[in-house]
């Protein structure tokens, strides 16, 4: 009897734990943790935008690797059941065309990675001229198509 209980602890116990593994980000925590990642980005390539004008590398190097960092996780953010709801500014698009939406996340990630590695080797205007396409020119591609005007 006492083996039975002891077993049925250990049952109980390794029930419990799975289920706890298994709760997952529920479509609010989504919906707005990838709103707050995007808003981060805006304010990562503003700061970058100013460091370049002082011509901090240092500065622009790092904010270039954590808006990067940034994009590799957004391709997570967008599962079936969180196209609508909590302001989302989402369009269908986005999963009638996912190959090509995470394409572009994935192109987004990587040129800020580049980015990040080319700043030593820019300068001045060349650094702008740069940044414009390989880190500004990625929002407005995207939105375009996958953002709702708002
Ligand atoms: C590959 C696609 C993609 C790229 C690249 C992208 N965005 Fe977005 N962005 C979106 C989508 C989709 C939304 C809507 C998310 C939502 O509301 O659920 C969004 C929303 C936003 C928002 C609103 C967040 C909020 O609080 O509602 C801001 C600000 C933003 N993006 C800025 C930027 C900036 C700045 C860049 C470039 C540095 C950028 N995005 C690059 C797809 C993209």
């Amino acid at each position: 009897m006492n083996k039975f209980f002891q077993l049925l602890v250990v049952i109980i116990f390794l029930v419990s734990s799975l289920s706890i593994f298994a709760i997952e980000m529920s479509t609010e925590e989504i919906i707005k943790g990838r709103k707050a990642m995007f808003k981060q980005n805006y304010s990562y390539a503003k700061k970058m935008s100013a460091a370049i004008k002082k011509d901090d590398k240092e500065m622009i190097t790092g904010l270039a690797i954590k808006m990067s960092e940034n994009y590799k996780k957004l391709i997570e953010y967008f599962p079936e059941d969180s196209k609508s709801g909590f302001k989302t500014e989402a369009r269908p698009t986005i999963w009638e065309k996912k190959e090509e939406f995470n394409t572009l996340m994935k192109k987004a990630a990587n040129e800020a990675n580049d980015f990040s590695m080319m700043v030593n080797n820019l300068m001045g205007d060349e650094l702008k001229d740069i940044q414009k396409k390989m880190i500004w020119s990625q929002c407005k591609n995207c939105h375009e198509k996958f953002r709702m005007p708002h």
